[in-house]
């Protein structure tokens, strides 16, 4: 199809890389051509009833499965790509050609508030489980897109901040996921986010999109943007972006066309991109092939055993869990009886069914604790909580962050639970000695009862099966399967990225490499890759194939150990082999996460894991030289149940060879002890800090976000007519739409009034805002002229 280019007029290649709507992508009518729909998201199928329909309600009932982090805390690469088929098939159901997904952002700080949707601070395993899930969807002739490319790590003027990122860092944590992603997963999209990094604009960066991506890489596929993330389509379509969603009107294609026809811009650009359009359209025939059929009640069982598989047992003193089946207990939460189960924004779905605990855990005495979406305590609650409690064998407690405090759109000013669940665990406590809290929250929360009660489950945001999951893990029909695959502080006060600029302008990334595990002097309450079992394990020796390795391109060491099921029930382990470098001339982690391998096994079972480790798993990122550099050198190879409990230890001596170049005078910068002070940074990243200050009156741009320019009061009556439209009938506006009223800069206006407010209106309101009143008010009615005209 994609030789259909050479027929397609000028207006016809330039219409197709914009969006027909919010949902769909334009095809060619006069050639047969079919435009195709593009949905989120990526734990389940969110179908809006019309294609032009931008809320976050309504959505055609799909199967809500776990979400990001529960699916990666399984560390479950055939579990994941599992559940991308199952999406894959209801997409297809549901006419779906491309679905909105997987995010593979790391988790750069636990509170970025979109964590719940996003896999893991380690870039392989977030790689690893995206690629799974990639080749889920796609083995269903479903298109995933690849999300949001790249350095989208906060929620916090994300249409505007720039993230200012060194090379090493980029290359070998942030770029590190996607290129994991892109490699196993083969995406037939990759979406840009809306961000900056390192001063351009996402879909604008031709280094990102086009050298990095396509050219290194090798994608051969379709870049769309983030919606409403284009500002100049020109440029974006210069840099390698493909296709500008949503679309509304015909502003951007014209743009297009004109600028090939007065020689700004390749034709020989836009017949690339046309080409990659028409080759997606024909990648996905099959998604829309007439017949294909969803399976919900496979969909829910899949997503029961998913939830099950992605639940972290962070404490189990005395083998509380699993429950005696003769044990009486009590079950007091409202999230037991009305669950938290999947996170608030673009990718929140319509479940066709919904489980909840209490009723899975069958007849047991209930009492909610506090009020489900309260944040103060009800001394009455607690009381009647306190006396079900007293004198039972064993407590649950269901806690967990309710819907206010988890959304895209917005970050998590802490970590904190909501008041009422913590004084519900404390209450509860005091009245029984046997209390197991059962968590529900899409990211890193603050326990500070946890050496208080002796047993803690993190079920995660479950999907809709999650109440029977957590059923079936505490009464021991399924075991806890989760490691966490994010560290969990014991305090965010207390946090060393919690001093970095987050805004208004510069999110300044200058801990550096060291992310998550990675980052030195954070107390730790869980750490990366934690979580007890029902069974006991024990692990042999770590062997290694060859205790001395040339440097060459192919370099490769396979690291071997023994897992045996030492206990008394079926059960899952997680080997996770981290990395640790002796002496390097860079600063570098104590050790990362190269490689890892769950295995499921029988009582008295053994398996021989074979984990394999090649040249990238002992380079880093020089950037001086702009390539992987490996020092010769000792290596330790470290076998750990987390990054903290390392049970088996080998040595590989990485003797020079023919790959070997010595580190540049770049690589040793700046020093050990991360977060750097803004100087050492600046060193790092080779320029000085932009001034991290908002726009002033007379320099505001199209991306200037309203709040920066609430002094104008042509602002202010835009602000308040968009918040009309964003609000429900009965007023009510949902936290993401809320945050726009803030973030959102100019250029989104047009897809937020669905072309209400043209481009060129918006033109003239910014000249308006800047101060200029006469060139603002002619502007802005010469482009409402011309659009009544249209
Ligand atoms: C989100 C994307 C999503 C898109 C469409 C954006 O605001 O960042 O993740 O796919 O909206 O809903």
């Amino acid at each position: 199809m994609s030789g259909l280019v050479e027929k397609l007029t000028l207006a016809e290649k330039a219409a197709l890389c914009v969006g027909e709507s919010f949902w769909a992508m334009r095809g060619v009518e006069r050639l047969g051509v079919p435009s195709i729909v593009l949905t989120d998201g990526p734990h389940g199928v969110r179908r809006q009833p019309a294609s032009d329909d931008p809320g976050l309600t309504g959505s055609a009932p799909a199967t809500c499965f776990p979400t990001g982090s529960a699916l990666a805390a399984s560390w479950d690469v055939a579990l994941v790509e599992e559940v991308g088929a199952a999406l894959g098939r209801e997409a297809r159901a549901q006419g779906v050609s491309v679905l909105l997904g997987p995010g593979a952002n790391l988790k750069r700080t636990p509170v970025c508030g979109r964590n719940f949707e996003y896999l893991s601070e380690d870039p392989l395993l977030s790689g690893e489980l995206a690629g799974a899930w990639i080749r889920g969807v796609q083995a269903q002739g479903v298109a995933a897109s690849l999300k949001h490319y790249a350095a989208n790590n906060q929620e916090h003027r994300r249409y505007s901040v720039d993230a200012l990122v060194d090379e090493r860092a980029l290359r070998e944590l942030y770029l590190g996921s996607w290129e994991r992603a892109v490699a196993t997963g083969r995406p037939w999209t990759v979406m840009t986010a809306y961000n900056r990094v390192n001063g351009r604009y996402c879909p604008e960066h031709h280094e990102l999109v086009t050298e990095v991506l396509r050219e290194e890489w090798g994608f051969d596929g379709v870049v769309m943007s983030d919606w409403g993330a284009v500002d100049d389509r020109v440029a974006a379509l210069a840099a390698g972006l493909d296709l500008e969603m949503p679309g509304f009107g015909q502003d951007s294609d014209a743009a297009l066309a004109r600028a090939v026809t007065e020689g700004r811009l390749a034709e020989s650009a836009l017949n690339r991109a046309a080409g990659r359009l028409l080759a997606l359209i024909e990648r996905t025939a099959v998604a829309r092939e007439p017949g294909h059929v969803d399976d919900p009640d496979a969909h829910h069982a899949l997503a029961r055993r998913a939830a099950a598989a992605g639940t972290v047992l962070l404490k189990n003193e005395g083998g509380l869990l699993p429950l005696a089946p003769d044990a009486d207990v009590a079950v007091v939460g409202a999230f037991a009886a009305q669950p938290r189960y999947q996170g608030a924004g673009s990718s929140g779905v319509t479940p066709h069914r919904l489980d909840d605990a209490r009723t899975a855990l069958g007849d047991r005495p209930y009492a909610p604790g506090y009020g489900r979406h309260d944040e103060a305590p009800d001394p009455a609650l607690l009381d009647e909580a306190r006396r079900l409690a007293a004198g039972r064998d064993a407590v649950l407690v269901f806690a967990g962050l309710t819907e206010a405090y988890e959304t895209e759109g917005l970050d998590r000013p802490h970590l904190r639970l909501p008041p009422a669940h913590d004084a519900l665990v404390e209450a509860v406590a005091e009245a029984n000695p046997n209390v197991v809290v059962v968590l529900a929250n899409g990211a890193p929360v603050e326990l500070p009862w946890r050496d208080r009660v002796p047993a803690i489950v993190e079920a995660y945001l479950g999907g809709q099966a999650g109440g029977s999951a957590i059923a079936d893990v505490l009464t021991g029909a399924a075991e806890p399967g989760g490691r966490l695959a994010e560290t969990f502080p014991a305090q965010w006060e207390r946090h060393p990225l919690r001093a970095l600029p987050v805004g208004p302008r510069v999110s300044e990334y200058r801990e550096s490499v060291h992310v998550g595990y990675r980052l030195g002097g954070v107390e730790e309450a869980f750490p990366f890759g934690h979580g007890l079992s029902y069974t006991t394990w024990a692990w042999s020796e770590l062997t290694v194939s060859a205790a001395s390795v040339g440097d060459a391109e192919d370099l490769a060491v396979t690291a071997t150990l023994t897992v045996t099921n030492t206990g008394p029930r079926a059960g899952s382990d997680v080997v996770q082999l981290y990395v640790h470098d002796s002496a390097s001339t860079p600063y570098r982690p104590e050790h990362e996460l190269r490689a890892f391998a769950k295995v499921h096994l029988e009582p008295g079972a053994s398996e021989e894991v074979r984990l394999r480790l090649d040249r990238r798993a002992f380079a880093f990122w020089d950037p001086g030289r702009h390539a992987w550099v490996v020092e010769p050198g000792r290596f330790e190879l470290r076998a750990g149940a987390s990054a903290r409990d390392i049970r088996a230890r080998a040595a590989v001596e990485v003797t020079p060879g023919p790959a070997t170049v010595a580190p540049s005078a770049r690589a040793a910068l700046p020093g050990p002890v991360a977060p750097f002070p803004r100087g050492p940074f600046a060193a790092l990243l080779d320029r000085a800090l932009p001034p991290n200050a908002t726009d002033e009156p007379g320099s505001f741009t199209r991306n200037t976000p309203l709040a920066d320019m609430r002094g104008s009061p042509v602002v202010r009556a835009l602000t308040a007519a968009l918040r009309r439209r964003l609000a429900d009938e009965d007023g009510h506006i949902e936290p993401l739409f809320a945050s726009m009223l803030d973030d959102a800069p100019l250029r989104m206006f047009p897809m937020l009034t669905r072309n209400a407010l043209t481009p060129g209106m918006l033109d003239g309101l910014l000249a308006l805002a800047n101060g200029r009143a006469v060139r603002g008010l002619r502007a802005t009615v010469e482009a409402a002229l011309e659009r009544l005209g249209r």
